[in-house]
């Protein structure tokens, strides 16, 4: 398989439709082309293209940058299957379904080996890759004590070092050092979250964003601040699971802190909202566990999108709240459960989930951004993020 930067230094993409994101929402561009150099696209239009290079014909078809995943927990074993059934008021019969929230989890993931869980891993992105996605974050998390979760960092990376070289996918790697603690008195629990903060020092570089989950299922405010404040004078861009289940100010915090994003929103208030636009933090929509989660919660779309938030689209792949890692799915959910626009769910999963991951060179076909780039066969970009139905992309590369 050619890959982005190999073959011709400069090329062409001709006859395309163009679907990009620019700052009033998509853009549809007719008859479009792109100019290539290297890794990145240096022009684009439409009509007749300037040069005569090498060109790749797309025969019509819809181009799109490679979409972004920006929040999944793809690093984990085992499953968790009986606790979806206890959800049904259905009793698991078999120790194969497995039960207990993340600590199940947690559980699972220590008991299989360093290349097990790589191998498993990789297996989950492999068809990621495929369809239409290049860059794919992943999180730690199924550790819950430092040296488990430092574990989970170095696996991460290995993950992200194999999948860049067999699969050609991007993965970026985040730390969620505080995603569950145990329920236990304030100081035994402020011991973990110093021992978090202790394996920060110790993080393979590579790492470069830091994660907490700020609701009543995972930790206050109060006690992620402190971990959250050393992470970033190391240094780590944040990013913050906020008020899944309740309005736990993570939100506020998330905006405080300058995080790029905020993830889930679910139950975030009006403080939150104002906070997040005032400081440009990034909302990030997990539709697809807003839908199971069974709450009825919604985040208030119609309140972020007034104040200005930028919105991203993640499937927040996880055994527990989202055993899906569909891109196309949480964007349809995103529109047809949370109330966004398709030109906004679009730009969910391209320009804001690039921008949640504080990556400036992707998520849009503008001058400068790599060139990586799909092709859907498909008649209108919207049919991306308005039906699930099975498609083929291909990858525009010259020989
Ligand atoms: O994004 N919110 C916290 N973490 C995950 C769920 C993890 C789990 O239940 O295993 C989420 O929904
Ligand atoms: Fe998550």
């Amino acid at each position: 398989m050619a890959r982005l930067g190999e073959g011709p230094v400069d090329w062409l993409l001709t006859n395309a439709v163009l679907a990009d994101v620019d700052g009033h929402g998509s853009l549809r561009i007719e008859e479009g082309w792109l100019h290539v150099r290297g890794e990145r696209i240096c022009a684009r239009g439409t009509g007749r293209p300037p040069a005569d290079l090498p060109h790749v014909d797309a025969g019509g078809a819809v181009v799109t940058p490679a979409f972004v995943e920006c929040h999944s927990h793809l690093l984990f074993a085992g499953n968790r299957l009986g606790d979806w059934m206890r959800r049904q008021g259905l009793e698991p019969d078999d120790p194969r379904l497995g039960t207990g929230g993340i600590a199940a989890t947690a559980k699972a993931t220590s008991a299989l080996d360093d290349a097990q869980l790589v191998a498993t891993t990789l297996a989950r992105l492999a068809p990621l890759a495929r369809s239409g996605v290049g860059t794919v974050e992943i999180k730690t998390g199924y550790g819950l004590s430092a040296p488990a979760e430092l574990r989970l960092a170095r696996l991460a990376l290995e993950v992200a070092e194999r999948a860049r070289h067999d699969i050609g996918l991007d993965v970026v790697v985040t730390f969620l050092g505080l995603h569950a603690l145990p329920t236990a008195p304030a100081h035994e629990r402020r011991h973990i979250v110093d021992d978090m903060i202790g394996a920060l020092d110790e993080l393979p570089a590579g790492v470069r964003t830091v994660d907490a989950f700020v609701d009543p299922a995972g930790v206050s405010a109060e006690e992620a601040r402190p971990f959250l404040e050393a992470a970033r004078a190391r240094g780590f861009d944040l990013r913050l699971h906020v008020d899944q289940f309740a309005d736990a100010n993570g939100a506020a915090l998330a905006a405080s802190l300058g995080a790029l994003s905020a993830d889930h929103l679910d139950a975030t208030g009006p403080e939150g909202i104002a906070a997040l636009a005032a400081a440009g933090t990034v909302g990030v929509l997990t539709p697809i566990a807003t839908v199971l989660s069974g709450t009825r919660l919604r985040p208030p779309v119609m309140a972020l999108r007034d104040a200005g938030v930028g919105l991203a689209v993640s499937a927040d792949a996880n055994p527990g709240t989202s055993p899906s890692a569909d891109l196309r799915l949480a964007a349809l959910l995103a529109v047809t459960e949370l109330g966004l626009r398709p030109d906004e769910a679009f730009a969910g999963i391209t320009l804001h989930a690039a921008r949640a991951l504080g990556l400036a060179d992707r998520g849009t076909l503008e001058a400068g951004a790599r060139a990586d780039l799909v092709a859907w066969p498909v008649s209108h970009p919207f049919e991306l993020v308005l039906s699930h139905l099975p498609l083929e992309p291909w990858r525009p590369l010259p020989d």
